[in-house]
């Protein structure tokens, strides 16, 4: 049995243990051959291979533990840890670029006097689009191209089908019908549109601003989209509105920033402004409150007027860090490598 004692590691000694200790091993066959000895001896004998037996398994697990210990010395040099020695810091992360704007645009609407609001995201077909003076076959419907959902037929609250709100100008009609004035609420959420391509989210973010009040006018509007321009933007940038139609305000615009790159000249030393071209970049939608859309949520137009606007949050955020983006998708897919520029 010495190679029990020379035994390398436990995976040898479990083998010398089966050779000369196990069911067909060494002493198991002298035992078996008892038999052919004689009736005085045979006790002798089994007594002697019994001793002989305890005593190599006592010697293998002698062998075992040493093995077993001196593996955890090893180990204790090898994987040594310096309790006292300083770890390793985790990264710190930071907020996304598009909550980064949330907040912003949400701080600026606050100092004048809005307040954030959060409606559904997924909603009736009434607030997404029947009470914003778009009837069903209405064609302008087409360009929100909406995801229905499933909506039990039971459900009490039921205004016509659900959808996953394709704009956040549902949360006019929900704000509207709480009936407290003035209104002058500032609704960020998410819109959903059947769209996938390099400038196009199938989910991307909104915000909606909404003023109603008595004697609300355009020069109202055009003042808060110049505070909006500057404060977002930067000193000196402006604002300018073009005549568009929605079906939900009149007259409604189309509103534009100055660029800042050529001060909204469109041009730099004679040659055409390359991120502009014209002096001005589109952001968004804006207008009076159709008397319409007052009138469905049970406001009196003749006594409240209001104005709305409404555009994408990641639009303006890349506008704002002069980035354009290959391909608008990149901001949900997580890459660490893209989001740590922001
Ligand atoms: N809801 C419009 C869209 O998704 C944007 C918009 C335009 C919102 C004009 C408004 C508005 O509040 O007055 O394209």
């Amino acid at each position: 049995m010495k190679d029990v004692k020379k035994a390398e590691t436990l995976e040898i000694l479990d083998e010398l243990e089966i050779k000369y200790l196990g069911r067909k091993g060494e002493l198991t066959g002298l035992l078996k051959g008892l038999a052919n000895v004689s009736k005085e001896e045979r006790p002798k004998l089994g007594a002697l291979a019994n001793d002989v037996k305890q005593a190599g398994l006592e010697l293998i697990e002698k062998r075992r533990n040493e093995l077993a210990s001196s593996r955890f010395e090893a180990l204790a040099d090898t994987e040594r840890a310096d309790m006292t020695e300083p770890g390793n810091r985790a990264p710190d992360g930071h907020l996304h670029l598009v909550t980064q704007a949330i907040r912003e645009i949400t701080t600026i609407f606050e100092r004048i006097g809005f307040y954030r609001t959060r409606y559904p995201e997924i909603d009736w077909d009434w607030y997404a689009f029947e009470s914003l003076n778009m009837p069903k076959e209405h064609p302008a419907r087409d360009d929100w191209e909406t995801f229905f959902m499933d909506a039990l037929e039971s459900d009490k609250k039921r205004k016509g089908k659900m959808v996953l709100t394709p704009h956040t100008s549902n949360a006019q009609g929900r704000e509207l019908e709480r009936g407290e004035f003035p209104v002058r609420m500032l609704n960020i959420g998410k819109c959903y549109r059947r769209q996938s391509d390099a400038t196009h989210a199938p989910m991307f973010h909104q915000f909606e601003g909404l003023l109603v009040d008595e004697g609300i006018n355009l020069s109202h509007l055009r003042g808060i989209l110049d505070y909006f321009a500057e404060q977002f933007f930067g000193k000196g940038r402006v604002s300018r509105i073009r005549p568009h139609h929605f079906r939900f305000t009149e007259p409604s615009f189309e509103v534009d920033i100055s660029c800042g790159v050529c001060g909204g000249e469109g041009k730099i030393d004679g040659k055409k402004c390359k991120v502009c071209k014209q002096g001005w970049l589109e952001i968004g939608g804006a207008g009076m409150v159709h008397p319409n859309v007052l009138t469905a949520s049970g406001v009196d137009p003749k006594k409240y007027s209001g104005l709305a606007f409404g555009w994408g949050i990641e639009r303006v955020a890349m506008m704002k860090e002069g980035t354009q983006l290959d391909d608008i998708r990149i901001l949900y897919q997580n890459d660490v490598r893209f989001l740590k520029q922001f």
